[in-house]
């Protein structure tokens, strides 16, 4: 009988004794929904190390992006500026709440923002600029806050992927008006699932809390002028959220660690480009190590996937340009835009597995088959 290959799964969270205890303590004390001390714990703690005043626990970054864009009442007539190398979550909410997304490409090398177009997609509409920092590199966000200083725009930094992560010493998730993050199974913190919202503007925070909860009134309950949604965080993910955030620093430097392992096994490779590992703003903490293919293997990254599939490698394809999303015809808008670099990373790039919770002889594994493949 054939022996099968190793499996080796694109993410493998790490969770510890004291993350299991710190639910389990929930649990027992009887702490369980959406609401309560530990809920309030993770919520302060966690803005607290955003440098924010406030923090919203919901139920996933995509929910946190949606509820900003609602409590931000961006509607008819407004532009949001953004990237097109995104997740569909940055673009859901804007495009049902009838506002326009108006998408700029990205920089080649640091597959992020390229801020240096933003200025020319500013219209008398345009109301907001999400920055959303990608793959291990936070846009560059000085440049983006001095033209949204200039014309009056709010910043949403969509911060899902980079707890802890620094630009020019800087926590992401304290830029603009307001940031989200996602605590999903691959992130650096997780929870299962789960979001959150940071700010420092009052207003804004209360207005969030209020549609999460299904638009409540202090005064009388379930008596409703308006309609939010439920998306409670509950207090079993908190709890392990809250385990979790203590471990930070510890996450960022083993992301790090496997993140430069990659480098030096695969620096000698022809046809790929392999993440870059500082700009002059930041260090790449590797929440994901990409692979773009170039040269003869530009545009193959389904196929090399599969091959890596076949040899028990797991992986996830980057991200599919938004503004070529079909989804985008049925709300009128045309996915012709030219954005070159958008449209190769999502055609050329994929990751390759540096999970919390990977072994150092499935490493060896992952480096030995993709430098069989790819060599
Ligand atoms: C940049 C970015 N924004 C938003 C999200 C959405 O977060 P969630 O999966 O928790 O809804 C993700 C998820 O991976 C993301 O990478």
């Amino acid at each position: 009988m054939d022996e099968q290959p190793r499996q080796v799964p694109v993410n493998t969270p790490l969770i510890t004794e004291d993350d299991i205890e710190s639910v389990v303590t929930a649990l027992r004390d009887g702490w369980v929904s959406g609401e309560g001390p530990i809920v309030a714990e993770f919520e302060n703690s966690f803005a607290q190390s955003c440098n924010r005043q406030f923090g919203i626990a919901v139920t996933n970054g995509t929910a946190a992006i949606e509820l900003v864009i609602h409590a931000l009442g961006i509607g008819p007539g407004d532009e949001v500026i953004l990237p097109s190398f995104a997740i569909i979550s940055c673009v859901s909410q804007v495009l049902r709440a009838g506002a326009t997304p108006v998408f700029v490409d990205s920089d080649a090398v640091t597959w992020n923002m390229d801020v240096n177009q933003i200025r020319s997609v500013i219209t008398p509409r345009t109301r907001a600029i999400m920055a959303v920092h990608t793959y291990g590199l936070p846009v560059d966000m000085d440049p983006l806050l001095q033209i949204a200083e200039e014309y009056n725009l709010k910043v949403i930094e969509d911060a899902a992927e980079s707890h802890g992560l620094q630009y020019k010493g800087q926590r992401c998730g304290s830029f603009g008006l307001v940031s989200t993050f996602s605590f999903y199974a691959n992130k650096h913190i997780t929870t299962g699932e789960g979001g959150m919202v940071v700010t420092n503007d009052e207003e804004l925070a209360a207005s969030i809390r209020k549609y999460r909860n299904l638009a409540f009134q202090p005064e009388r309950r379930f008596v409703h002028n308006e309609l939010g949604w439920n998306l409670r965080m509950s207090s079993l993910q908190c709890a392990l959220g809250t385990s979790q955030l203590q471990r930070l620093e510890e996450i960022l430097a083993s992301r790090r660690a496997l993140g430069q392992t990659y480098q030096d096994a695969f620096k000698d490779l022809k046809n790929v480009q392999l993440p870059l590992k500082a700009t002059t703003t930041s260090t790449n903490d590797y929440w994901i190590f990409g692979l773009v293919l170039t040269g003869d293997l530009t545009g193959k990254a389904s196929e090399v996937q599969q091959t890596l599939a076949e040899s028990g490698v797991g992986t996830r394809p980057f991200f599919w340009p938004l503004h070529e999303q079909p989804v985008l015809k049925t709300f009128g808008m045309s996915t012709q835009p030219l954005l070159p670099v958008a449209s190769n990373l999502g055609r050329s790039g994929f990751y390759i597995p540096n999970g919390l919770g990977l072994k150092s002889e499935d490493v060896d594994y992952v480096i030995e088959t993709v430098r069989r493949i790819l060599s």
